[in-house]
């Protein structure tokens, strides 16, 4: 395995043509108020984890985006203010029917930079073929299935209700100018879990692309522009405190939607003047644990701890990143789950079947050494023949047992390929761990006994937000809510939920009597309202 590795990185001719890209790629263009400028100032070098091997030595620089600049970013936050126009712009203003037309027209365009944007996933962030396919088209049908949701709230509230003699039409609004950021590990869809359902309820959106995962967004510039109207979508590029940070002390940003950090999630929402103004929605960190009791199917067992741990190299923020199993079956968990980690397939992101890939974090591999070490000088154990070998950004998985709370592992969000396996007699180790810990997203239980289940099901159903039995975390399927508790999120995403947060329920409302039943007949026969409307959406 240590020689598969040392020369794991491929010549150029051994890449398919098929999944190669012109480098280096340099991407000027950026979009402000409905226009494509080229951007002059000074650039950022982008690194793949995929490194080239040519004549004995390595590289891996495949092009540059731009590093704008504080002017620039305030350009950006003007075209997103003056197209939301305090509520009366353009899009804002639309009827909902003729939003959904410009992202039916979106939609075609983005599935025509389907190739491209998945190769671009592939160098960039080293996601495999299958992953990377996945992503694209996860939110393409995430885009299908908000238009659809949003229908449904709009069918919901086409009627009017009358009360204690009150009319009222109760509607969903937008909140105004929307600062979105993805994170790296979907840059794509998670970007656009927000990013969507912002604009679709009529805000106007300022999006950053995460540091790892720019050039992918690139090819999509064009398709902004032409199926929305002008400043309705503007890009920004560079270092959050050049350019994120003027933008958030302006005060004018009314929701920040974010995925990533809870130190820079801190940072962003204390930038702003107006924290009332400011509605934030969160997807922040999380160590989901596995609580494996004793009667548990090894064979399920280990298969679920594996892609839960591993999938996507364990860089997925609903990863189980800490695993409890009890005493008694310790030794045959972790012998057969070092077998099965054995067998992975590491490789090239288009490796037919590659599980294993190269890190886009820089010195991440560096990082998750010096974890295992702590874990190590404290009494852990590495189990498993190949884990730990690195080269450059490749670092092998690893199954470390043997943790305890001295270890920084036990802690902190490794967010890679490390599976630390926690040995417990008592039920109430990984329940305390829970309890304290600073995360509140998921949690998984493996057993059979179903009395036993049910009491831990209702002990954790109250110290996170999803509990999975017999099965990985995940975030899926999207309909689902996906949130966390403590410093795990803010806010709650789900297709139909996120039209929720990122609009706010209004309402008009006229006492009932005739000369205001004559005004409200006159608005709706002649058509004078766009908010007071029987109008139903088929
Ligand atoms: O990084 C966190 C993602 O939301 C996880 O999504 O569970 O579908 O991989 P997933």
């Amino acid at each position: 395995m240590k020689q598969k590795i040392e020369t794991i990185f491929p010549e150029i001719t051994e890449i398919p043509e098929r999944y190669r890209i012109p480098i280096p790629i340099n991407q000027t263009g950026y979009l402000i108020n409905g226009e494509l400028h080229q951007w002059k100032g000074e650039f950022e070098n982008v690194y793949s984890p995929v490194y080239i091997s040519e004549k004995g030595s390595l590289y891996n620089f495949i092009g540059t985006y731009p590093l704008m600049d504080k002017e620039t970013s305030l350009h950006t936050l003007n075209a997103a203010t003056e197209a939301y126009n305090n509520g009366r712009g353009e899009w804002p203003m639309m009827t909902i029917e003729q939003r959904i037309g410009c992202f039916r027209k979106f939609i075609l365009l983005m599935k025509e930079q389907r190739d491209i944007v998945i190769k671009l996933l592939m160098w960039e962030i080293g996601k495999n073929l299958k992953d990377a396919e996945n992503e694209f088209d996860r939110t393409t049908d995430y885009i299908n299935n908000t238009i659809e949701a949003l229908k449904d709230i709009d069918r919901d509230s086409s009627r009017f209700i009358i009360k204690q003699g009150i009319i009222a039409q109760i509607r969903r609004a937008p909140l105004g100018v929307t600062l979105c950021m993805g994170p790296f590990n979907y840059p794509l869809n998670e970007t656009f879990t927000t990013l969507i359902p912002a604009l679709i309820m009529g805000n106007t959106v300022i999006f950053k692309p995460p540091k790892l995962g720019v050039l992918l967004h690139s090819p999509l510039l064009k398709a902004f522009r032409d199926a929305f109207p002008k400043g309705v979508v503007n890009t920004v590029y560079g270092e959050g405190q050049k350019v994120i940070a003027p933008i958030m002390k302006s005060g004018k940003v009314n929701v920040l939607a974010f995925i990533g950090s809870c130190k820079v999630a801190d940072i962003l929402k204390k930038q702003h003047p107006h924290p009332h103004k400011l509605k934030s929605v969160l997807g922040l960190e999380a160590k989901n644990p596995a609580i494996i009791l004793e009667d548990a199917d090894l064979n399920i067992t280990t298969h679920e701890c594996i892609t839960g741990a591993l999938s996507y190299n364990g860089q997925r923020c609903t990863a189980l990143k800490i695993i409890f199993v009890h005493k008694n079956i310790t030794d045959a968990f972790i012998r057969k789950l070092s077998s099965e980690v054995e067998k992975l397939n590491i490789g090239m992101p288009w490796d037919e079947d590659v599980f294993i890939t190269p890190l886009p974090e820089p010195d991440k591999a560096d990082y998750l050494s010096d974890l295992v070490n702590d874990a190590v000088n404290k009494g852990a154990r590495i189990c498993n023949q190949s884990g730990g070998i690195k080269n450059k950004s490749f670092f092998y998985p690893l199954v470390l047992s043997g943790i305890n709370h001295n270890m920084r592992i036990y802690h902190e969000e490794q967010f890679g390929p490390i599976i630390p396996i926690v040995s417990y007699n008592d039920i109430q180790v990984p329940l305390d761990y829970v309890i304290n810990s600073n995360y509140g997203q998921q949690a998984s239980i493996f057993g059979e006994d179903s009395e036993t289940i049910s009491i831990l099901v209702d002990t954790l159903v109250n110290q996170v937000c999803r509990v999975n039995i017999n099965s990985q975390c995940q975030r899926g399927p999207d309909i689902f809510p996906f949130t966390g508790r403590k410093d795990s999120a803010e806010g709650t995403l789900s297709v139909s939920d996120a039209l929720k947060v990122f609009s706010i329920r209004t309402l008009v409302a006229l006492k009932e009597n005739d000369r205001n039943k004559k005004i409200l007949t006159e608005i709706l026969n002649n058509q004078q309202s766009k908010f007071l409307s029987t109008d139903f959406i088929l």
